[in-house]
């Protein structure tokens, strides 16, 4: 079976087909990915310091197609090679998921064929299957994206259990408005990374914001602010050295970052042994992080346990999780597939509610 896959919840458009043949042949998940396409739209946002929703949805019907044709191009495949649509229904923003529905619901009428629904999270959390050493269920997935920071085990495919999750900011948001205040461009997670490379571990004590709460929740607001007083403080003292500025910045990021990867490496711990399972697996655009893949991997090490990673290319959003997840979907049973062309999103989805039977 071929699925054409489309994610369109926030801010890139993604286009990808995917052949379900090697997986059900016991074959590595990877070697059904026969064609994709993506745009982001990030230099377009940077001058706003984030997402601007109309401009995403007006920019994702500018290149849904051209991304389709792409990827039909590099498969070798045509249109009537297509066996089912799916799209990302939600999470995220209703514009830009509108774009994505209506397109996928359309081409699916017009071709006479099935679509499905994809909830985004899904996505991110099956992508580490795609890796050239896929995990085994049960796994415990710390999902850490730009809009959402939670601790989930997942059983199987369409097996969901919410362990934890931030209570105010995700852990991209904070990386994102971080950076901001250290004058780095959106999205500054990437950048701050980097920065935070040539930085000193220690120099600020910052916050480990609920690092001993006993539960597996995430808060994050506080370690922002803590980084904004600092930059306050450090403002005040009116010093112009380009040398001591660069390194006050370097600095500020690497206790930021050591301080949100403590957090996120102790929960995942946590978590691992609250469930008894053996496997780790890092999904959403922060697991594609340097410094929390190194922190993992010593964990690993120590605590015993497997860590596994998407591809980097497929950290962030695209359009191959989203035809994988959907194609997962598509070979069990009661999945949500449908003819109707009625579109619908849902901009705030839960993800367990969209459990497999
Ligand atoms: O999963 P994603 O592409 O989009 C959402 O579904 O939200 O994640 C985007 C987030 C942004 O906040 C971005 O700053 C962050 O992932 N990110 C990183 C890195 N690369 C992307 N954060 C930390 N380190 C990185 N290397
Ligand atoms: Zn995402």
């Amino acid at each position: 079976m071929i699925v054409l896959g489309i994610e369109t919840s926030c801010d890139e458009t993604g286009v990808a087909l995917y052949n379900t043949a090697p997986w059900e042949a016991g074959k590595p998940a990877f070697q059904g990915i026969l064609g994709q396409g993506l745009h982001s739209q990030i230099a377009m946002h940077r001058d706003y310091g984030g997402v601007v929703p109309e401009l995403a949805s007006r920019d994702h019907i500018r290149r849904v197609l051209p991304l389709l044709d792409q990827s039909l191009a590099q498969s070798g495949l045509k249109l009537a090679n297509i066996d089912a649509v799916a799209f990302t229904q939600g999470p995220g923003l209703a514009g830009a998921l509108l774009v994505g529905s209506a397109f996928a619901k359309s081409l699916a009428q017009g071709l006479n064929l099935p679509s499905i629904g994809v909830h985004h999270l899904e996505g991110h959390l099956l992508s580490p299957l795609l890796g050239q050493t896929a995990p085994q269920f049960p796994f415990i997935a710390p999902l850490v994206s730009g809009g959402h920071t939670q601790l989930m085990k997942v059983s199987g495919i369409g097996q969901y259990e919410l362990l934890g999750e931030s209570l105010d900011d995700a852990a991209g948001e904070a990386f994102d408005k971080t950076a901001k205040l250290l004058g780095l461009d959106y999205p500054g997670g990437a950048a701050i990374s980097k920065l935070a490379e040539q930085g000193r571990s220690g120099v600020f004590d910052l916050p480990r914001p609920m690092l001993h709460s006993g539960d597996l929740d995430f808060s994050f607001s506080g370690l922002k602010t803590a980084v904004l007083n600092q930059v306050k403080k450090f403002e005040g003292l009116n010093i112009s050295d380009p040398q001591a500025v660069a390194q006050f910045h370097a600095d500020l990021a690497r206790s930021f970052v050591d301080a949100i990867i403590a957090v996120l490496v102790s929960k995942s711990e946590k978590a691992l042994k609250q469930t008894g399972c053996k496997h780790l697996v890092l999904a959403g655009g922060v697991g594609a992080n340097t410094q929390l893949r190194t922190a993992l991997n010593a964990s690993a090490l120590h605590n015993r346990f497997e860590v596994h990673y998407p591809p980097l290319d497929l950290c962030t959003d695209n359009g191959v999780m989203i035809a994988f997840a959907g194609a997962l979907r598509l070979l069990a049973k009661n999945n949500g597939a449908t003819t109707s062309g009625a579109f619908d999103i849902k901009p705030r989805w839960d993800l367990q509610s969209n459990n497999l039977i």
